[in-house]
This record gives structure tokens, C-alpha cells and sequence, in this order.
């Protein structure tokens, strides 16, 4: 049985490939199914608006990117959130960029609010990055829902070099905030950020389990033609594999997504990290279309999965549920 305790194997183990990574994904993948049977969660999300305050060099929609601005209407969120429902998805992200504006977030409360009322079945992952605690405060009154605030990288100095608006040590202490008013908390971070080394993964991955948290994610960085990062290399797909594989054998009973970008740095990359041990897609079909292009994460025509994301999870011999997946022995 492979036994990750230290740095030093994390290491040597985010470069394997050939037959030691076949080893490390069967591995991951009977973790996973130890712990959740060989199922899915597949949820869909919803970009209610691309306004941003921070300056990530790696991100479209940072605040010096010049790009077209938009926030849905209370209505378009209304109609997205209902259509979403009668197609039967039960956990719906919702998804924005880091704005601290008070008018704005209360909009975004309201039309939260009057959903929940609508649809109390609906589990919430809210995607809003670093807020006011008492911003975090009301979205919890909402219910027991999750909040996604990705720590990006555990590497004080990588993490100021990629996102200099912000600091590491603030980045962690949202994260307890959240984990003290009792959010099912979801992060993670990003794999092959420039500058950033292997012993820097091992970092993130000792970071990551050492937080205790249900959701854990990895995404490859891909390079985004209208960000400070435009002319960098893409991740390297296999060490992102191997991260995820990892990260399974840290953390099993935790929900870990196979994300879209991955398909960005590989053909099939989301089928391939559903087979290094996740066990979430998400469906990018919830944002209206000519919204779409403006949430630029990554590049204009990013690949945005839907149905087909189906086929995928049978491929992978997963069942999906568009309700919230729990761990074996606790729902
Ligand atoms: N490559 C990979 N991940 C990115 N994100 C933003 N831009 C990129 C990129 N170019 C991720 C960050 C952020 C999340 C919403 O998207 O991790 O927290």
C-alpha cells in the first residue's frame, strides 16, 4: 500500500508516471470508492457576475483587465435558478468574482434568499472569494450550505507574487471564519502557477489535508490571453493528476472535482481525473449565454462541459447524483 507521510514521498510521487502512476490513480480511485462507493456529484453552476476587485495575475477578470462587466439581473438569476431545478440539479454553485461592494452583495443576497425560499431543496455552493464577515454571516442564515474560498497556493511568497492584492495570511484566516460560522468549506488550490515548484505542491497537499475540510479541489492553471499571465505555459496535465491522486490518498472522504480546465491542459482530462480519484463535474449550464464569454477565468471559448459530462462519469464506471454526495455511512 503506497503511504504518503512525508514531504519527501509527496514529492518523489508528483513525478511519477508510466506504470507508478497507473499504481497511484487505482489507488485513488479504491480510496474514493472505500469511502463514497463509485459515485458522482454532478452540480451545475451559475455566474451571477464578473466584477472584480482584486489583481490576480492569472485571472481574466482581474480589476485591470479591461474586460466588459456584468452582474444578471434579479430576474435572469430567477429564470437561470428555475430552469436549472426542473432539469432536477440539486446543488447549484453560484459563482462571482471577488467584489466587496455593499449595494451589490445586497442584491446578491436578496436574489440568494428569495431562491432558498423557492427552492429549499437546493444545496448552495457559494463562490464569492474573500468577503466582510458580515457579508459571510447572512449568506450562513441562508441554511447549511457550502462556501468555495480557494487558497490558490500555500506558499506565502507564490501566493504574493500571484495575487498581490491579497496576502496568504489573510487568505487562511477567511478560510477558519468560514469553518467557525459552519460552512461545509470547499478550496483548493492551482497547479503550475509560474514560479511555482514541486515542493510547493507538497506543500499545498500537507495544507490542504491539515484543514479538515469536505471539498477539496486542484485545478491546472491555464494561461488566459487577457491576464498578466497570458504567456505562460500551461500546467502540466500529469503532475496535476498525480496532485489529485494524492490529494484522494490525504483526504478520501472528501469531494474532489474533476475541473473543466483540465480539459483545457489534456484531451479527455476530465474522464482522466475522474480516473486519478474525483468525484465531482460540475455543468456549466446555468450562466445565460451571452454572459458566458464575459466570465473569463480562463480564456474567451473556454471549454464549458455539459450533458456530455454524463457519458463521461459512465466511462469512468461512475454513478452521478445531482444531489449532494456524502460519504458511505452518513447519509
Ligand atoms: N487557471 C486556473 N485556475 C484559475 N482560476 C482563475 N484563473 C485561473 C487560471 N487561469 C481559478 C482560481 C479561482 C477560481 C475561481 O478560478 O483558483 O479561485
Amino acid at each position: 500500500m503506497l503511504n504518503f507521510s512525508d514531504r519527501k514521498e509527496l514529492i518523489s510521487a508528483l513525478s511519477w508516471r508510466g506504470d507508478q502512476q497507473l499504481e497511484l490513480f487505482a489507488a485513488a480511485r479504491g480510496a474514493r470508492d472505500q469511502a463514497f462507493g463509485p459515485r458522482a456529484e454532478a452540480r451545475s453552476v451559475v455566474e451571477y457576475a464578473n466584477l472584480c476587485d482584486q489583481e490576480c495575475r492569472y485571472c481574466g477578470m482581474a480589476r485591470q483587465s479591461g474586460i466588459a462587466r456584468y452582474v444578471l439581473s434579479s430576474e435572469e438569476f430567477a429564470h437561470q435558478i428555475s430552469q436549472l431545478y426542473a432539469a432536477g440539479r440539486r446543488v447549484i454553485m453560484v459563482q462571482t468574482g471577488e467584489c466587496g461592494s455593499s449595494p451589490y452583495f445586497d442584491r446578491l443576497l436578496t436574489d440568494l434568499s428569495l431562491a432558498t425560499v423557492e427552492y429549499p431543496e437546493i444545496t448552495w455552493v457559494f463562490a464569492f472569494g474573500s468577503l466582510d464577515w458580515d457579508k459571510y454571516e447572512s449568506l450562513r442564515r441562508l441554511g447549511d450550505h457550502r462556501y468555495l474560498l480557494k487558497i490558490e497556493s500555500s506558499s506565502s511568497e507564490l501566493y504574493a507574487r500571484s495575487k498581490p492584492s491579497d496576502t496568504l495570511e489573510n487568505r487562511i484566516e477567511h478560510l477558519h471564519l468560514l469553518q467557525d460560522l459552519g460552512f461545509a468549506v470547499s478550496t483548493g488550490n492551482i497547479t503550475g502557477l509560474p514560479g511555482q515548484t514541486v515542493d510547493d505542491l507538497a506543500g499545498d497537499l500537507l495544507f490542504l489535508k491539515s484543514l479538515h475540510v469536505p471539498m477539496v479541489s486542484a485545478a491546472p492553471f491555464v494561461p488566459n490571453d487577457v491576464s498578466g499571465y497570458a504567456h505562460e505555459p500551461p500546467a502540466d496535465a500529469d503532475l496535476t493528476l498525480n496532485f489529485m491522486a494524492l490529494l484522494r490518498l490525504l483526504c478520501p472522504g472528501a469531494l474532489i472535482p474533476a475541473t473543466s480546465a483540465l480539459e483545457m491542459v489534456r484531451p479527455d482530462g476530465q474522464y482522466l481525473g475522474l480516473m486519478a480519484g474525483a468525484n465531482v463535474v460540475t455543468l456549466h449550464d446555468g450562466t445565460p449565454a451571452c454572459q458566458e464569454e464575459q466570465f473569463v477565468l480562463y480564456r474567451k471559448g473556454r471549454y464549458l462541459p455539459r450533458e456530455g459530462l454524463f457519458q463521461t462519469l459512465e466511462r469512468a464506471g461512475l454513478t452521478w447524483q445531482s444531489t449532494p454526495l456524502e460519504p458511505l455511512g452518513t447519509e
